[in-house]
């Protein structure tokens, strides 16, 4: 691996490309977009970039050409290009987990050869990918038949985190693509009402658990799984060998699996070389093949294989996740942006950006760098945003007028989905014209004298102008499609890897989830049985003390 030994392996921000940096952004002071693009009429071309379906303008970004080209320094002297390599190549680049980061190999077509420890896991990879589609398509010909016979008319997939978000957000992205599968709905929340308003209206005969969990361990999907196993039994009778045919599992532990008594050989398996986040185009992506089909399963891996070809071959200059990562450094450090927005204007995209909140903050939510050293920079940014419409009418105003810089993604897309009836589709237009109109306004606003001159009392100015200067990235695909989707997930994906890579962080283990698991273990049984539990703090103790006599009374 490149780069990394303790000896020469310079700090962040000792670098003199690091200060270079610095240096530039006290130079640059307060530009102004609207200058930068009255200097630069070639500005919208020239700061765009096409990735197969996906079209890329960053030039309403406070950046010049001197900044990109000290970013793209910083990247070069981080070796971003060998840890990417590094990962293409199967080496070990998760050191605290000692494990291989390979979900590129998810995607990989079956002629490439990719080694862990010598052995390729390509042909692994095609194994599992030909197992599920093969069960797909008898879940959804109806062929795969339940307990009593019956085909099955709703899958109900239970996992959390990585094992969750990712085939849930698809399923909702892809819902037109869905029309001939079962029902698809997913239940992640060890609350018991998620279970139960998945289940409520479901008949144990005609559903499906396929059960998600990598290291089926995850105490939230354990509980629900065997809740809904309770469930299952109780609807058919109490057969034990109603399991067999109603639940399915997809994991990296067999034997885990076994022992919660689901059949391994209604086991799909995935491999520790695939994180959880990273994860859906692995067989966790099992109840959305069987909603959209294998055919378009496959057109998704094509499309994130599409970006990954990209990520490892286009020139620093023109790399899409390349350059959003470096943006998003830039602001990070060098302007205080403590968040990142991400707001799709896709009501089919409602999911994505809950989704790219694990992807970024589990990633790259770490404080010491990759020798376990503290890091003196700033990493991964707080990821929110909404469907875009919506927003405006809710949190755009902190956007344009608040004390916050807060960069932001525009996602839009050219096509509406192919079932809209023609009125709906005419809407279409008016959803991007706010996109569009969202873009000018946050970065050029609108200044005093605009306002003065369309005879807004003077007192009122102030609170009517719009300083502008607000960066956003605009990404724009033809349709929403299985391939347009997978693009976009791989440049995300790609993007954190890069932030990673230049803040010298493990962007691939996610031990700050562990503490709060553990403390919650120890803590039930004070809740379930008031067992006293040494060395709880004294606000937890009267806490626990406060919600068993509410919860008794
Ligand atoms: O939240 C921690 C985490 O380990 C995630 O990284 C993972 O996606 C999720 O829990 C679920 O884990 P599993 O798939 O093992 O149930």
């Amino acid at each position: 691996m490149p780069d990394t030994t303790a000896e020469d392996h310079q700090r962040l921000d000792g670098r003199p490309e690091w200060s270079a940096l610095a240096e530039h952004r006290d130079r640059l002071g307060d530009i102004h977009l609207r200058d930068l693009f009255s200097a630069d009429p070639d500005r919208a071309r020239r700061y765009t970039v096409q990735v197969g379906d996906l079209h890329l303008d960053y030039s309403k970004h406070l950046v010049t050409d001197e900044t990109l080209r000290l970013l793209r320094d910083l990247a070069a002297a981080t070796d971003v290009a060998g840890l990417r390599d590094a990962m293409f190549r199967g080496e070990r680049i998760n050191t605290t987990e000692g494990r291989a980061v390979l979900h590129t190999a998810l995607r990989a077509p079956a002629d490439a050869v990719v080694k862990v420890d010598g052995h390729d896991v390509v042909p692994d990879v095609h194994a599992v990918l030909e197992r599920m589609a093969g069960f797909a398509d008898r879940v959804r010909s109806g062929e795969w038949r339940g307990y009593t016979g019956e085909p099955i008319s709703t899958v109900v997939n239970i996992g959390i985190g990585g094992s969750d978000l990712g085939p849930a957000m698809a399923y909702e992205a892809l819902r037109s693509f869905t029309r001939d599968g079962p029902a698809t709905r997913f239940v992640s929340n060890v609350d018991g009402s998620d279970l139960h308003e998945a289940l409520r209206d479901l008949d144990p005969a005609t559903t499906l658990f396929v059960v998600a969990s990598k290291t089926f361990g995850t105490i939230e999907t354990i509980s629900n799984a065997t809740s809904a196993r309770e469930w299952l039994l109780s609807g058919l009778g109490g057969d034990p060998a109603a399991v067999a045919a109603h639940f399915v599992a997809v994991s990296t532990n067999a034997d885990k699996v076994a022992r919660f008594g689901i059949d391994t050989a209604n086991m799909f398996e995935f491999w520790d070389w695939v994180g959880g986040r990273y994860s859906y185009d692995s067989a966790i992506g099992l109840s959305l093949m069987i909603a959209i089909g294998p055919a378009r399963f496959r057109e998704m891996l094509d499309g994130f294989r599409l970006v990954d070809e990209h990520f490892r071959t286009a020139p620093l200059e023109a790399n899409a996740p390349v350059l959003l990562a470096l943006l998003g450094i830039w602001y990070g450090e060098f302007h205080d942006a403590q968040s990142h927005a991400v707001l799709p204007y896709s009501h089919y995209l409602s999911r994505f950006t809950a989704y790219l909140q694990q992807l970024d903050m589990e990633s790259n939510g770490k404080s010491v760098d990759r020798d376990g050293r503290p890091v003196a920079w700033e990493t991964g940014p707080v990821v929110w945003g909404t469907p875009g419409t919506n927003g405006q009418h809710a949190y755009f105003q902190l956007l344009h007028q608040g004390t916050k810089l807060v960069p932001a993604d525009l996602i839009g897309f050219a096509r509406p989905g192919a079932e809209l009836a023609p009125g709906l589709a005419a809407q279409h237009d008016l959803l991007m014209a706010n996109l569009f109109a969202q873009g000018q306004a946050l970065a050029f606003g609108k200044t005093a004298a605009e306002v003065e001159a369309e005879g807004v009392p003077l007192d009122q100015v102030p609170h009517r102008t719009f300083r502008g200067d607000r960066p956003t990235t605009t990404i724009i695909a033809p349709e929403l499609t299985p391939s347009v989707l997978g693009q976009l997930i791989a440049l995300y994906e790609h993007k954190v890897f890069v932030q990673g890579a230049v803040w010298d962080i493990d962007s691939f283990d996610q031990w700050g989830v562990e503490l709060g698991k553990a403390l919650a273990t120890r803590i039930e049984p004070a809740l379930s049985s008031g067992a006293p539990v040494p060395g709880l703090d004294a606000s937890t103790t009267e806490l626990v003390r406060l919600y068993r006599s509410l919860r008794d009374r």
